[in-house]
C-alpha cells in the first residue's frame, strides 16, 4: 500500500433526515396505481419530504452542523468545503458559501460545489482526498456534504422515487469511519441524455428507461475496470453499496455484478443480497432517492445496522451521476465503531419524522415553488415556524433568506404555524 494514500478517508458522518413523509401507499392510490408496483417493482416504502422552509442549504446545515456537535470538530481545523449538489439555489453563488457562513468556519477555508448529477458528492470526496493528502495539508479535515431534494413531476413515473436528505461527510488522514483502498481509480464517462434539470425548471427531467440501461453500462464498465485494477471479486467483499436512485435498482445492478462474476443467466440468491447489500439498501426505501447523497446514506445506514460488526469491512462502493460520469471503489470500514454510535443521526432522524397526507405533500411542493420566488419574504415569513433550527425564509430583493435559532430575522419571531400532519 502506497505510504502516501496509506491511511485517508472518512473521518465522520451525519445524516439529515427530513422531518416528513409520505407513505407510498398514499401515493399509489391517488395515481392509481398498484401499491405493489411501488412497493415491490421499485421497492420503495415512503419517501422524504422536505418542507417549505427547507432547502439544499438548510439541509445540509443540519447534516454538518450535528457532524461538528456531536463528534466535536473544531471548526478552525476545517480547511475545505465542498458540498456536492445538484439542486444548488444560485446559478453563481454555491450552497457551500451559504454553508460556510451558517457553520462559521474559518477564513481559511476553500469553498466550492460540485455538479454532476448523483457522481457530484463522490467527485467531492474525491477532491478532499487529494487535498489531504497534499504534504501541507496533513493533519487538516475536509468538510464534505452531499445535499438534495429529488422531486419529479406531479403523476409522473419518477415521483414515486423521489427523497430528499442530506450527508455530512469529515474527511482526513483519521479515517475512523471508512479508509479507502488505493487502487487506480475505475471511472467511466459517456455524454447521456438520461436525466437533466434545466435551468428553468425545479423539476428533474428523465429518461427512465435511458437511465436504467446507463446506469447498468457504467456498472459493467467499472466493475471490470475494478477487478482489473485490484483483483478483487465478488467474494472479496463483504458488502456492495451501489447507488440508490430506488431500491429495486440496487436489486438490479447485483444481480449484474453476479452474472459479471458467475457468467449470464445467474441469479443471486436471497441469502446472498441480503448479506451484500440488506444491511444498507434499507435506507433508500425510508428516504427515496438522496441524489448525491444516496450511496453515502447507505454508508451511513450499514454502519448503523452493523455497528461494531461492521469493523473491518471490505465494501464495494459504486457512485452514478446521470449524464453520466461513475466510479467503483473499494474502501474499509475503520476499526472503532465506537466513534460512530449515536452519532450519525439516520435511524433517530426516521424516528421522529411525521407522516404526511397527499394534500400536505402538494401544499408543500406549491409553497415551495412559492418560496423561490423574489419576494416571497414576507409570503414564507409569515408561515415559518415549523421548529427547525434553521429555516429558509423566502426571497428578498433577489437574496435568500436564513434563519438560525442564533440568528432570527425579528420579523420572524412574531409568527408561528404548524406542518398539517397526519395523526
Ligand atoms: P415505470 O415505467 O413507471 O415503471 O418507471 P415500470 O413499468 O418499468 O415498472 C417498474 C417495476 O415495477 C417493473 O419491475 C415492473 O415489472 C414492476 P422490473 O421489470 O424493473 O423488475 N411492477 C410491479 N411489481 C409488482 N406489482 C405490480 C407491478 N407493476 C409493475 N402490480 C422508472 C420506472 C425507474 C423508469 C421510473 O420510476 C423513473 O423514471 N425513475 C427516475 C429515474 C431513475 O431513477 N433512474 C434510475 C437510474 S439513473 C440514476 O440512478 C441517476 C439518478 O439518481 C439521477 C442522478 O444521477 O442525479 C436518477
Amino acid at each position: 500500500m502506497n505510504e502516501a494514500t496509506a491511511a485517508l478517508g472518512i473521518e465522520a458522518i451525519s445524516v439529515y433526515v427530513p422531518r416528513h413523509y409520505l407513505d407510498l401507499r398514499d401515493l399509489a392510490e391517488v395515481n392509481g396505481v398498484d401499491p405493489r408496483k411501488y412497493n415491490d417493482g421499485l421497492g420503495c416504502l415512503r419517501m422524504a419530504i422536505p418542507s417549505p422552509y427547507e432547502d439544499p442549504v438548510t439541509m445540509g446545515w443540519e447534516a454538518a452542523a450535528a457532524l461538528l456537535e456531536n463528534y466535536r470538530v473544531d471548526r478552525e481545523g476545517i480547511g475545505l468545503l465542498a458540498v456536492g449538489t445538484e439542486s444548488g439555489v444560485d446559478a453563481a453563488k454555491p450552497v457551500a458559501a451559504y454553508l460556510h457562513g451558517l457553520l462559521d468556519l474559518s477564513r481559511s477555508c476553500r469553498t466550492f460545489d460540485t455538479k454532476h448529477a448523483c457522481y457530484s458528492a463522490t467527485a467531492a470526496l474525491r477532491h478532499a482526498l487529494g487535498w489531504c493528502s497534499l504534504p501541507a495539508n496533513r493533519g487538516r479535515q475536509a468538510l464534505v456534504v452531499a445535499t438534495d431534494i429529488a422531486r419529479y413531476p406531479v403523476g409522473s413515473p419518477g415521483e414515486p422515487t423521489q427523497g430528499a436528505g442530506a450527508v455530512a461527510m469529515l474527511v482526513s488522514d483519521r479515517p475512523h469511519c471508512l479508509q479507502l483502498e488505493p487502487y487506480p481509480e475505475a471511472v467511466y464517462a459517456e455524454q447521456v441524455m438520461d436525466f437533466w434539470r434545466p435551468n428553468y425548471s425545479a423539476e428533474a427531467m428523465v429518461d427512465g428507461r435511458v437511465s436504467v440501461d446507463s446506469y447498468l453500462r457504467a456498472l459493467e464498465y467499472t466493475w471490470r475496470q475494478y477487478a482489473g485494477n485490484s483483483g478483487l471479486g465478488l467474494d472479496d467483499y463483504d458488502h456492495l453499496l451501489f447507488h440508490a436512485p430506488f431500491a429495486k435498482m440496487v436489486h438490479k445492478a447485483y444481480r449484474r455484478v453476479c452474472q459479471l462474476q458467475a457468467g449470464a443467466g445467474t441469479e443471486p440468491g436471497a441469502a446472498q443480497f441480503e448479506r451484500h447489500c440488506l444491511p444498507a439498501v434499507w435506507a433508500c426505501q425510508e428516504l427515496g432517492n438522496l441524489y448525491s447523497g444516496s450511496l453515502y446514506v447507505l454508508l451511513a445506514a450499514l454502519l448503523e445496522r452493523l455497528q461494531e460488526r461492521a469493523s473491518g469491512a471490505r465494501l464495494g462502493l459504486f457512485s452514478y451521476g446521470s449524464g453520466c460520469c461513475a466510479e467503483f471503489f473499494s474502501a474499509r470500514v475503520g476499526p472503532r465503531a465506537v466513534h460512530w454510535r449515536g452519532k450519525i443521526g439516520l435511524e433517530a432522524g426516521l424516528l421522529r419524522r411525521q407522516r404526511l397526507d397527499y394534500q400536505t405533500y402538494l401544499d408543500f411542493r406549491a409553497a415551495a415553488t412559492a418560496f423561490n420566488r423574489d419576494g416571497s419574504y414576507w409570503q414564507a415569513v409569515a408561515g415559518w415556524g415549523n421548529g427547525q433550527p434553521v429555516s429558509f425564509l423566502g426571497i428578498r430583493s433577489h437574496q435568500r433568506v436564513y434563519a438560525t435559532a442564533t440568528r432570527q430575522p425579528a420579523q420572524a419571531l412574531e409568527y408561528s404555524a404548524r406542518a398539517r400532519v397526519v395523526k
